[in-house]
């Protein structure tokens, strides 16, 4: 839970919000990269979850794209080097990821995927891809309960024929999917849409040698093309950006720049409604890049009024709807959004969940068929914000919990991780910067971004009874990252495999199962939305949980899950590697060591229960020597790391020094 609230006194926002890299470009830029042939160089790319299914689903069609990073280089191979994946595809939350690779698949004769995802992809609809796909010649199977048109889904590629696509809504998802599978067979395809839908697919297609004209016919796309490898540098995402533009507007003081925001006029239906709203935002230092109009957009404090959204402007501005409704519940007067019924069929039905939420923070407002009206008012606003998971719903209501006076928590801060994995740090930063009349609890209790402590050290170095014990004594949150290991293995114990077959694949094929939770006191993974500490600590997993802890895909999730806590709220977290991959610039890195005989002696306290004899002793000494060894890539500290050699010191002792490090650092970090 994070709570965002704010007294009383002036709102004064300052500095630059750098938004992460647009989702929409960011996903295109791995398909495309991995159908060219040649290398792809993608700077800036968003690292969430939602992008990190893209790109898990082309690796197992064989794509070679590396761990996503700011910079790095995809090798193409052609279309034709795509197959089949040998496992299930987890789309996790990401309906871009399914629609488009689902085209992409079609389009590949021979090669067939099942599609599965979390409990919000799943309840989404997949038959206005389904449809034209088919119509293509591909089959498509819903492997759901009967008349259920969603996830889990099986394509089955086929070579398919030239089609002309009628759209009745406008969506580039499934603009996007027809796209690719008239690309990845050759066939040439014309797509219809009633309104305007974002246009990156034709803008980066283009940039790629595809020849595809694209007028009030629509998008016509010609029949057997290859693409060209072109480098990307993705701008950021205006979708992102567009919370920061609301949060500016509601402050009393102050500027917020929002640089680097990708200014395509398929996305920037957002900042039009802002502006007729009343607020100022100034373009400055416009230029293209890749073929995106790019600036950076300065937005000032609003007196703000209600406005009617509607018609062509929707789908200019759908992402962004929640974030405008919020915005409303502060304009004088009634607002009104029409046209929006596509917002049920969201990562939530954010008709529904963003009136309700509304209302019981005491806003005036009521659902409409196809969208909502809302009557703004300068109440305090108070209440606990249900997201259902929804990125958006939270990033929307964190900032409206800005507004000073209003106090909001939300119950699940760690899902902005889908889009904007940063975004509870950059809020403390923008609302911090200034002022301190505007607090983001537990994100942070003074105006500075979260504090990260990390603890490393080898086997038994006494790191995770270290780590909470400090946590305890600054209060702030513990992060064991061994839980989310012991939880993955936990579900891959629930399949019934034998240990020996688990493939990485396998494993993570459970990942979306794993959420977390703040507690009072620390990091708290779930397991299908429930504690299941007791079994996660039980032997079967104790057994397996190293094997799992070696595959890099599980790490590399786990450490995602890491890094999004530690951008929520401070924190003490303790493993492997984390000061050296999972948190490399965390503001204080702390490496156990204690003598291979101390570490065997203090692990045989703990399981027996009584002071193990010299025999006991030395045998597991031997064990933990073979560990170290096995474990050394893992275990080396970081340059920065201040080792504290614990051979000769209480538990209480080293503690008490980890405690003294944290608090010098906490006070010059925020300048006490
Ligand atoms: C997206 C298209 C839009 C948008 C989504 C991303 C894309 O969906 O809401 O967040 O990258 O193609 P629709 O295609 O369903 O309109």
């Amino acid at each position: 839970m994070v709570a965002v609230s704010s007294s009383r006194s002036p709102l004064v926002v300052r500095g630059v919000i750098r938004a992460p890299g647009d989702k929409s470009i960011s996903h295109r830029s791995l398909i495309f990269a991995a159908m060219a042939s040649g290398p792809t160089r993608i700077r800036d790319i968003l690292v969430s979850a939602d992008v990190q299914a893209t790109a898990g689903a082309l690796r197992a069609m064989g794509a070679e794209i590396p761990p996503l990073s700011d910079d790095f280089s995809v090798n193409g191979r052609g279309v034709a080097s795509l197959h089949s994946p040998a496992l299930a595809l987890d789309c996790g939350n990401s309906g871009t990821t399914t629609r488009l690779i689902a085209g992409l698949v079609a389009g590949l004769a021979g090669c067939v995927a099942r599609f599965e995802g979390d409990a919000s992809l799943s309840r989404r609809p997949m038959r206005r891809i389904a449809a034209p796909l088919t119509h293509m010649g591909a089959r498509i199977d819903f492997e759901g309960p009967e008349g259920h048109d969603g996830l889990p889904m099986r394509v089955h590629g086929m070579p398919l024929s030239a089609v002309t696509v009628v759209n009745t809504h406008a969506s580039a998802q499934v603009k996007g999917a027809v796209m690719l599978a008239g690309l990845a067979s050759g066939a040439g395809v014309t797509v219809q849409e009633p309104e305007r839908s974002r246009d990156h697919s034709e803008r980066m297609l283009k940039a790629r040698g595809v020849q595809l004209s694209v007028s009030d016919d629509g998008v016509v796309l010609l029949p057997a093309q290859t693409l060209k490898a072109v480098d990307v540098v993705v701008p950021s995402d205006p979708s992102s950006a567009a919370f920061f533009a609301a949060l500016a507007a509601f402050a009393d003081e102050g500027e917020l720049r929002l640089e680097n925001v990708c200014l395509n006029p398929t996305r920037t239906g957002a900042f039009d409604v802002l502006r007729r709203m009343g607020v100022r935002i100034d373009v400055e230092d416009q230029r293209t890049i890749g073929g995106e109009a790019i600036g950076t957009l300065v937005v000032f404090p609003a007196s703000l009024q209600a406005t009617s959204i509607g018609g062509a402007e929707i789908p200019r501005c759908i992402d962004e709807l929640p974030m405008i409704a919020c915005v409303a519940a502060r304009a004088v007067g009634e607002t009104r959004i029409t046209d929006a019924g596509e917002l049920r069929v969201k990562e939530s039905d954010r008709i529904r969940a963003v009136v309700d939420n509304l209302r019981l923070l005491g806003v005036d407002a009521e659902e409409l068929p196809d969208g909502m009206r809302i009557i703004g008012s300068q109440a305090s606003l108070a209440g606990q914000v249900v997201t259902h998971g929804d990125h958006r719903l939270a990033m929307a209501f964190g900032i409206l919990g800005a507004v000073p006076g209003n106090r909001i928590a939300i119950d699940d801060p760690g899902c902005v991780s889908v889009s904007y994995p940063t975004f509870w740090r950059d809020l403390s930063q923008a609302i911090g910067s200034a002022t301190e009349s505007a607090v983001v609890e537990p994100v942070i209790a003074s105006g500075a971004p979260p504090l990260v402590i990390a603890i490393d050290g080898p086997a038994a170095s006494g790191k995770s009874s270290t780590a909470q014990w400090v946590a305890q004594l600054l209060n702030v949150h513990h992060v064991d990252s061994g839980a989310f290991y012991r939880a993955i293995t936990l579900l891959a114990l629930g399949t019934g495999v034998a240990p020996e077959q688990w493939t990485p694949d396998a494993v993570m094929a459970h990942a979306h199962r794993v959420t977390w939770r703040l507690t009072e006191r620390s990091v708290l993974p779930l397991v299908d939305g429930i504690v299941q500490d007791e079994a996660m600590r039980d032997a079967p997993v104790t057994r397996q949980v190293s094997r799992v802890a070696q595959m890099g895909a599980v790490r590399h999730w786990v450490n995602d899950q890491v890094r999004a806590a530690g951008a929520a709220t401070d924190i003490v977290v303790d493993g492997r590697d984390i000061g050296t991959a999972v948190f490399p610039t965390a503001a204080l890195k702390v490496f156990l060591i204690a003598d291979p005989w101390e570490r065997a002696r203090r692990r045989l306290i703990q399981r027996l229960g009584h002071r193990p004899n010299d025999a006991e002793i030395a045998e597991e000494t031997e064990a933990l020597v073979a560990r170290d060894a096995l474990d050394a890539a893992q275990s080396a500290p970081a340059r920065d790391a201040i080792t504290i050699d614990t051979t000769s010191v209480t538990q209480e002792e080293q503690v008490e020094r980890i405690v003294a490090l944290a608090k010098a650092t906490r006070d010059r970090l925020r300048g006490r």
